[in-house]
């Protein structure tokens, strides 16, 4: 699964500051380490949708942590 995180200042500030976290934290109590690629990413030009988080080529927009965790249950769903 490859995760990408907007580190620009806008999403990182209004959401993804919390969504970096809750991303680690899935990835290490589902033991993904080896499966999973997280890496940030630079303004995506769009921050007005923001945050965003990218995984597998699939944008979401205005992700909060509650929706971060729902996608991220989606996407490990799909892998089994
Ligand atoms: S900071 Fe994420 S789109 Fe601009």
């Amino acid at each position: 699964m490859n995760i990408e995180i907007c580190m620009g200042s806008s999403c990182f500030s209004r959401g993804n500051k919390r969504n970096l976290v809750v991303v680690q934290n899935f990835v290490r109590e589902h033991g993904l380490e080896a499966t999973v690629a997280l890496r940030g990413c630079l303004c995506l030009d769009a921050c007005s949708k923001g945050p965003h988080l990218t995984i597998d080529g699939t944008r979401y927009e205005q992700v909060d942590p509650n929706a971060c965790l729902d996608i991220l249950r989606k996407h490990l769903a799909k892998e089994a």
